[in-house]
């Protein structure tokens, strides 16, 4: 066996641990699979008076990361930390001191990836990031090397497993979305704000690492369309059920030349870009979507992730996974380590310049441009010609009502109800302006919710 690999762990909260975990508990079978032994060299934390999993060694734990970084018998830095500002500075520090990096930070990845990319090729060092996205699930190798041979026409993929974790609880325990985050975050799934897990920045994160690796394109963060679980009422998940659907939140990218001959449908979900001599496009989202109960991604449970993606030569893959949590992204994380050991990741990284500036001519679609049948739940006034006024108001932006239901209020003379119409496809800048008009009219109790349908 050759040298031992030095390992800097700067991070050891719920994935550092996981890390330590494998890498201490596991340490023969890393080493075969490595070629070579590892050794974990520091660990640091922001609090060392902290209680720790027993089988971080102490005597390693420290608050000084340049000690860590800048130390000659270290060859990776595993940032574990999180966020863009301290991480941000480790890993570039890292690389300009000739360290490989392996991090499982996509909030850095999709704000700073360009930056740390061109650093780490002028330090001639790598960057791995499998963890980065659907936590145990290896989609970054699926798409960066196992489909190689492809151009991806689109992806469709459950890739937040907090909010799916909430998602699950609500419609199969009827818990309450504050208590099953509260599950979440115990469990170790949520980020250190949960906030960017259940408004949808989270996956819109993901979203951009892996648009970077299919089309490359480097999209800004107001490229990407996002919506949240933050607005779904435990009305809408009964609603969606009752109407033969579960809702999830998805993270989708459709280019303008994917076609699904099963589903011309799903084309249309893509955005309006037929357009034949123009660049080729993508659009980019992230929302809650109802799928019909026996759609392949409305079948994923729990902190579980899954990603469709449709390839021109392959045709359709599927990845699914625990995609959050301590071992599942330890997994991960080790598995990019022991590539380093191998120096697979070092080849691989200099030879696909997988993340750079010059692109593949992709150009993101306007959010607006994207069209879909939409699921609009309102709170209205049960009274005479409130219902002429919104139907009006949809044929105006020439939307067409699929279907429309009307609940009767729970106690007699009771009012507003709800009231869930189902629609055509429609682009999202005409629904949006219908939106508006019908949360301002005098009939309308609260602002209306909507999510897209997946059919
Ligand atoms: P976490 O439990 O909050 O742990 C963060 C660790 O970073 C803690 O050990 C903390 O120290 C340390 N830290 C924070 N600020 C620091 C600073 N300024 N200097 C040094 N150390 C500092 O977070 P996590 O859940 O393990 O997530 C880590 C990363 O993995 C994030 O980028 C996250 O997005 C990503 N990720 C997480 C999961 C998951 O399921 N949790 C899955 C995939 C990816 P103390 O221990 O002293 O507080
Ligand atoms: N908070 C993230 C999630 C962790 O719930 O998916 C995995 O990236």
């Amino acid at each position: 066996m050759s040298d031992t690999l030095g390992i800097a762990l700067v991070g050891c909260g719920t994935v550092g641990t996981g890390v330590a975990r494998v890498l201490l508990g596991h340490a023969d079978r890393v080493a075969r699979c490595a070629g070579r032994a590892m050794a974990l060299r520091h660990v640091v934390v922001r609090d060392p008076a902290k209680a720790r999993d027993p089988i971080v060694p102490t005597e390693l734990v420290s608050t000084d990361a340049s000690a860590a970084i800048h130390d000659p018998h270290v060859h990776v830095v595993v940032e574990l930390i999180g966020g863009t500002a301290t991480a941000k500075d480790v890993v570039l520090g890292a690389l300009a001191a000739g360290k490989h990096v392996v991090t499982a930070n996509k909030a850095l990845l999709a704000a700073h990836g360009t930056e740390v990319f061109e650093a780490a090729r002028r330090a001639e060092r790598t960057v791995c990031f499998e963890a980065a996205v659907a936590g145990g699930v290896p989609i970054i190798r699926a798409l960066g090397e196992s489909l190689a041979a492809n151009q991806v026409t689109a992806i469709q993929a459950i890739l937040n497993g907090t909010s799916n974790f909430i998602l699950t609880a609500m419609a199969e325990q009827g818990m309450t979305y504050a208590a099953a985050l509260k599950e979440a975050q115990r469990l170790g799934y949520a980020e250190a704000d949960p906030t960017l897990d259940v408004d949808g920045s989270d996956a819109a994160h993901k979203l951009a690492v892996l648009a970077q690796i299919a089309f490359g394109v480097a999209a800004k963060p107001h490229e990407i369309a996002r919506q949240g679980i933050d607005t779904i009422d435990a009305m809408d998940i009964r609603f969606a059920n009752e109407l033969g659907y579960t809702i999830k939140l998805l993270a989708e990218a459709w280019t303008g030349g994917h076609s699904h001959a099963a589903n011309g449908a799903k084309l249309s979900r893509g955005g309006a870009h037929a357009n034949g001599n123009g660049p080729p496009t993508v659009a980019l989202h992230v929302a809650p979507v109802l799928l019909r109960h026996t759609d392949l991604l409305a079948q994923v449970r729990g902190a579980y992730n899954a990603v469709l993606v449709y390839g021109d030569i392959v045709g359709e893959t599927l990845y699914q996974g625990p995609g959050a949590g301590m071992m599942p992204t330890a997994s991960s994380v080790v598995a990019d380590l022991i590539d380093l050991g191998v120096g697979r990741a070092q080849r691989t990284f200099a030879a696909a310049k997988l993340w750079g500036r010059e692109g593949r001519g992709f150009v993101v679609e306007p959010p607006e441009r994207v069209r879909s049948r939409f699921y609009l739940r309102l709170l209205v006034a049960d009274k005479p010609g409130v219902l002429a006024d919104i139907t009006r108001i949809l044929a105006d932006e020439e939307i067409s009502i699929s279907s429309l239901v009307q609940h009767e209020a729970e106690e007699e003379g009771g009012s507003p109800v709800p009231l869930v119409i189902v629609t055509h496809y429609a682009s999202t800048g005409r629904f949006r302006r219908a939106l508006a008009r019908i949360n301002a009219l005098p009939s309308t109790a609260a602002p209306a919710v909507f999510f897209s349908m997946g059919d």
